[in-house]
């Protein structure tokens, strides 16, 4: 049933549960999806795990549960040697009785109000046979782009391929994968160190997705054409392709590191197009040897530089004591360093000219949204397939192929920064932007995604 809410909003009466993963490039998508659904009418409930939680003042407009879990028993493993697929198992067998009995509770207490369902990020693989229990139907966010999900479908984790464990002097390190031609095994090398692990989650996941009533992509038809029509064969359940999720609202709330905002008088100071934006998200670790060649890398350029450095992200370092020496002096005012950007908003400012990523997918998506064509440094799981995509098939960006060099860093710069190759990615860039946004505005395809999904999610 449906009313007229006081402020023009359709009220539905029905409240939806989501339960975000909690890590940054994770938590952002789900609270804009919970934005966008609640402007959509539904009312929102957010189930969150100790670690990691949301501050909820900053969403008077949802009621947020916290559930026990159990991450004090694996967090002294951070960030140092921590195995992905063993924290992501913990995990998922940490919640299940605090997410269930919450859950129990939220159906119980919800009285005439419907709950239509709870959404959950696809790692939460657990979640759906508790959604089962409780005869609540489960969507899944998957935070990634659809191509990685194909790509983990059909990769050998398990084989004795040794697929992921070649180095630079086997002849195969730059083959494409037979699997997955897109990506060739130095990209697959790259995902994990634990293939046994990773194969372990990746069934589970996936094998959950394929379980669950649909599944919510932050990404758009016109980008991932061939995997979306790909999809169904694999994952013969509802897809929805409403992303860029950000793009909904003006600018991001959900970080969970302050962000330093000083950095726009510089910015505003530089020439249109002339910055170098260097982030590597919010997980990545890098070693000591590799910071210094990426401070050469930027000192040796010659062009401006705003570089976030998240605290703990140089392995053994707490920030900067590994920059080379005199690095600040030499570059004075050209560069900049903070701890944590806006990061949203550097990208689309106009002195940006071109941006130094991971490639989580957030920060992918974020670029393309601006137009800013990509430097390429992926680091693990989803990145390396992200950073293929940028390079050869969008052609928006060029991936550093050997790591971080100096050399290779200050040509990878000169390439997308100058000339013609640059100018061309950046047109094919700019010409994505604008897909961007004719699939959000009335009648394109994440505009009619997003309408299936609420009529769906109202069905229910
Ligand atoms: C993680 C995984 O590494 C990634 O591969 C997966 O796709 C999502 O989860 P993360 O390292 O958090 O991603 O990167 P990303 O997905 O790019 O998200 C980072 C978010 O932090 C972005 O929304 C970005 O705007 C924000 N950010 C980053 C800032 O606000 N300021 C910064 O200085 C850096």
């Amino acid at each position: 049933m449906e009313t007229n809410g006081s402020h023009g909003i359709t009220v539905r009466c029905k409240r939806i549960i989501l339960f975000p993963l909690p890590f940054q490039g994770h938590i952002s998508p789900m609270i804009q999806l919970a934005n966008i659904l609640h402007t959509h009418g539904f009312k929102i409930t957010i189930i969150h795990t100790e670690y990691n939680s949301p501050n909820p003042s900053n969403y008077p407009h949802f009621i947020f549960k916290s559930i026990k879990d159990r991450f004090s028993e694996i967090t002294d493993k951070l960030p140092g040697n921590l195995d992905t697929n063993y924290f992501l198992k913990h995990l998922n067998e940490s919640c299940v009785d605090s997410f269930r009995d919450c859950l129990a509770a939220l159906l119980a207490e919800s009285g005439e109000e419907r709950v239509a369902c709870v959404i959950t990020d696809a790692v939460f693989y657990f979640a759906q046979a508790v959604a089962d229990d409780l005869k609540l139907p489960r969507i899944v966010l998957r935070t990634s782009s659809i191509g990685c999900v194909l790509a983990y479908n059909v990769l050998p984790f398990y084989s004795k391929k040794a697929y992921f464990n070649l180095t630079k002097q086997d002849s195969d390190y730059e083959e494409p994968v037979p699997e997955y031609p897109t990506l060739k095994f130095k990209d697959v090398v790259k995902i994990t160190n634990n293939p046994q692990g990773m194969g372990d989650f990746t069934s589970n996941m996936l094998s959950q997705m394929k379980a669950s009533s649909g599944i919510i992509w932050n990404t758009f038809k016109e980008l991932e054409e061939c995997e979306l029509e790909t999809l169904p064969q694999d994952f013969p359940v509802p897809s929805f392709t409403l992303g860029p999720f950000h793009k909904y609202f003006s600018a991001s709330t959900s970080s969970l590191i302050v962000q330093d905002r000083t950095i726009f008088s510089w910015l505003d100071k530089q020439p249109s197009k002339s910055v170098v934006y260097v982030s590597f998200g919010s997980v990545a670790y890098i070693t000591e040897s590799e910071f210094q060649e990426v401070a050469h890398g930027l000192d040796n350029m010659g062009l401006p530089f705003l570089w976030a450095i998240r605290p703990g992200m140089v392995v053994g370092s707490e920030w900067l004591e590994s920059l080379p020496e005199k690095f600040l002096e030499r570059v004075g005012e050209r560069g900049r360093i903070v701890k944590w950007s806006p990061q949203q908003e550097v990208l689309a400012h106009p002195a940006t000219g071109c941006f130094w990523t991971h490639n989580g997918w957030n920060s992918t998506l974020e670029s393309i949204c601006e137009g800013v064509p990509m430097i390429c440094s992926p680091w693990f799981v989803d990145q390396p397939i992200n950073a293929r995509y940028v390079s050869d098939v969008w052609k928006i960006g060029v991936l550093l192929e050997d790591g971080f060099k100096r050399v290779g860093i200050e040509k990878a710069i000169k390439r997308v920064m100058t000339g013609k190759e640059g100018q061309e990615m950046r047109d094919r860039i700019t010409c994505l932007k604008e897909k961007v946004n004719l699939s959000l505005a009335e009648g394109g395809s994440s505009f009619r995604s997003l309408n299936n999904l609420v009529d769906y999610i109202s069905s229910f």
